[in-house]
Formats: C-alpha cells, sequence, structure tokens
C-alpha cells in the first residue's frame, strides 16, 4: 500500500494521540503517505483531510482526547453516506485505514472493507468494552481518574460521616466500576452485568456494616444501572431515609474521558497502532487488533463483533468480600 488513512470514530479516549501518532510514524517510516481524516467517518464521507508526517504528531503522546477529533456521524450508516465515503477514498488513493474506536466504530470498519477499502479496527474506549480484547485503549486513565475523584469525594465524606453515592460511566458495561469499586473501597459496586436487589445489595450491607461502627460509605454505581433505578439522586435519598445516614450523590461525567494517559495507555496505544499498520502492509484488511494477556493479535472483525465479553466474577465476589 502507498496510501493509508487514519481516523478517530465515536467516544473519545485517553491513548489515542498515542495510537495516532504509532500509525503515523509506522506509515512514514515505511515509505507509506498517511492521511489524517478529521471528525471520523464525517471527515471520511467530506474529504476532510490532510497529509501527515513525521512532525504533525510531534507533542501529542501526553494529550487527551484526539487530534483528529471524533464524531458520531449517523449518515454513515446509509447507503449514500458509504458511496461519498468509497468516492472520497478513490480520489485520494486511500487503499486501508486504521479506524481507532469502539464496536460501533468496527461496524463502519467491516462494511467498508467488505465494499473494497481494507480497514483495520484499534480498539479505543474507556468502557473496556471490546469483547476480543482483555484491554482497551483509554481505560486504564479512565479509572484513575475515578479513582482520583472518589479519594477526593470520601475526604469529605468521612469528615461528615456520609454516604456518597458516585456514578461512574459505563452505559453498558461495569468495568470501570467494578474494578475503581474496588480501589476505593465501595461498600457496594452496581453494575450492568449483575442483578442487584437495592435493599440487599445497598441498605442491608450498610446496616451490617454500621454495626459494625462503619460512618462512612461509598456506593459506586455504572451508568447504565443508574439509567434503571432513576439515578443517583433518587438511590442517596432512598439511603438516607433506611439508614438515616446523610447521603450525597455525584455523577462523574465526561471527565472520566479526558486527562493526560496514563502510561499503560500511551503504550498500548502505540502498540496497536504499529500493529495495525503492519497489517495493512500486509495487505491485510477486515481485521481488530486486540490485546490478550499482554500479547497483541488481531481478529476478523465479523467475529470479534460476535464475540460476548463477561464480567470477571470472582472480582466482584472479591469486592463483596473485603470491601464490608
Ligand atoms: P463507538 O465506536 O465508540 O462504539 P458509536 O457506536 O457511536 O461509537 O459508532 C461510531 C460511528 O460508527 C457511528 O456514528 C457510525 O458512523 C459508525 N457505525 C456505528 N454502527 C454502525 C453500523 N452498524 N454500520 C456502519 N457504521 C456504523
Ligand atoms: O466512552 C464511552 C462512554 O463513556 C459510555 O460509557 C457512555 O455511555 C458514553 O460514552 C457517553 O458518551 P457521549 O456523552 O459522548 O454520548
Amino acid at each position: 500500500m502507498k496510501t493509508i488513512a487514519v481516523l478517530t470514530s465515536g467516544g473519545d479516549a485517553p491513548g489515542m494521540n498515542a495510537a495516532i501518532r504509532a500509525v503515523v510514524r509506522t506509515g512514514c517510516e515505511n515509505g507509506m503517505k498517511v492521511l489524517g481524516i478529521r471528525r471520523g467517518y464525517n471527515g471520511l464521507m467530506n474529504g476532510d483531510m490532510y497529509e501527515m508526517n513525521l512532525r504533525t504528531v510531534s507533542d501529542i503522546i501526553h494529550r487527551g482526547g484526539t487530534m483528529l477529533y471524533s464524531a458520531r456521524s449517523p449518515e454513515f450508516k446509509t447507503e449514500e453516506g458509504m458511496r461519498k465515503a468509497l468516492d472520497v477514498c478513490k480520489e485520494n488513493g486511500i487503499e486501508g485505514i486504521v479506524i481507532i474506536g469502539g464496536d460501533g466504530s468496527f461496524r463502519g470498519a467491516r462494511d467498508l472493507s467488505l465494499k473494497g477499502v481494507p480497514c483495520i479496527g484499534v480498539p479505543g474506549t474507556i468502557d473496556n468494552d471490546i469483547a476480543c480484547c482483555d484491554y482497551t485503549i483509554g481505560y486504564d486513565t479512565a479509572m484513575n481518574t475515578v479513582m482520583d475523584m472518589v479519594d477526593r469525594i470520601r475526604d469529605t465524606t468521612e469528615s461528615h460521616d456520609r454516604c456518597s453515592v458516585v456514578e461512574v460511566m459505563g452505559r453498558r458495561a461495569g468495568y470501570i466500576a467494578l474494578n475503581s469499586g474496588i480501589a476505593i473501597g465501595a461498600t457496594s459496586i452496581l453494575i450492568p452485568e449483575i442483578e442487584f436487589d437495592i435493599e440487599k445489595d445497598v441498605i442491608e450491607r450498610m446496616k451490617r456494616t454500621q454495626k459494625t461502627d462503619k460512618k462512612h460509605f461509598i456506593i459506586i454505581v455504572a451508568e447504565g444501572v443508574s439509567e434503571k433505578i432513576g439515578g443517583v439522586a433518587t438511590l442517596a435519598k432512598h439511603i438516607e431515609e433506611k439508614t438515616g445516614v446523610e447521603s450525597r450523590a455525584t455523577i462523574l461525567g465526561h471527565v472520566q474521558r479526558g486527562g493526560s494517559p496514563s502510561l499503560r495507555d500511551r503504550l498500548v496505544g502505540s502498540q496497536m497502532g504499529n500493529y495495525a499498520v503492519h497489517l495493512l502492509m500486509k495487505g491485510i484488511g477486515n481485521r481488530v487488533v486486540a490485546m490478550q494477556k499482554e500479547q497483541v493479535l488481531d481478529y476478523d472483525i465479523y467475529e470479534a463483533l460476535n464475540m460476548k465479553k463477561s464480567i470477571n466474577l470472582d472480582l466482584y465476589r472479591t469486592a463483596l468480600e473485603i470491601s464490608i
């Protein structure tokens, strides 16, 4: 391949810049022209792109967000949108594309590959909800941000003998909630993958620990659960009524998606970006780069999209046993 392109799509994640940098430098070092497409599939449909070089990606490895911007692009899912994207690829001589994003973005990558433009998906999402991957770019930074924020909340919660109910991101996935919940010592962790009963899993646990003289509590709720139970403020009110512990609710929100990427996200972003270009160099498309047991490997996109990821039940059991 002589000309490849790179784009970021869907929710951004810290470490996407490291992946872009790796794609551009690997491409340039191997004699390819690398085009940077702005704002995901929108930029691809509208030809919003520019040629990148070794220096265009200087000073980005430590920055959050994505220097190529990101977007959600419903038009790309239409026949007309796909036609526009294919025309732009033809006009610009694009022979392969690295698409950094989540599983929605990978569906787009699969469609483009089937239409003759080989694409490689690179998993970038703080939710860690890509089934073929133990780890997705952005996850580590997001969890550390949650940990830092909840440590601060804990200070004031403790000073006032209160309960803080904290909503963390994860509309369909509880990985951030479970891992950060253990790291900050949450009394209860509610995640979409595991059925719960507020009375048994929150109120009774709090009452039991009150008997051992515990006076302040953190309850972690994944976004997907929060939506189901009417929000964390409702839960905080219920806790106050049932336990007599003054309660407050916090939604951490998009603070979790920003910030300088951790070492792990810079490293994994760099590895995966590099790996993706090497696949294109071999003429291979329609693959997703994955990480399993610290090894970088790749899967057919269709196969990857049909895989199921399960939550670590042993980790959940550990949380129940020690956060009491
Ligand atoms: P993420 O990649 O983070 O999961 P989205 O689900 O919002 O984010 O998907 C990002 C973009 O990928 C969408 O705006 C759309 O352009 C494209 N996309 C999503 N689903 C599909 C699909 N089924 N077919 C083709 N393209 C899709
Ligand atoms: O990046 C993943 C995620 O944080 C999900 O947990 C959440 O549901 C979604 O993005 C919200 O993103 P936005 O506010 O951009 O729609």
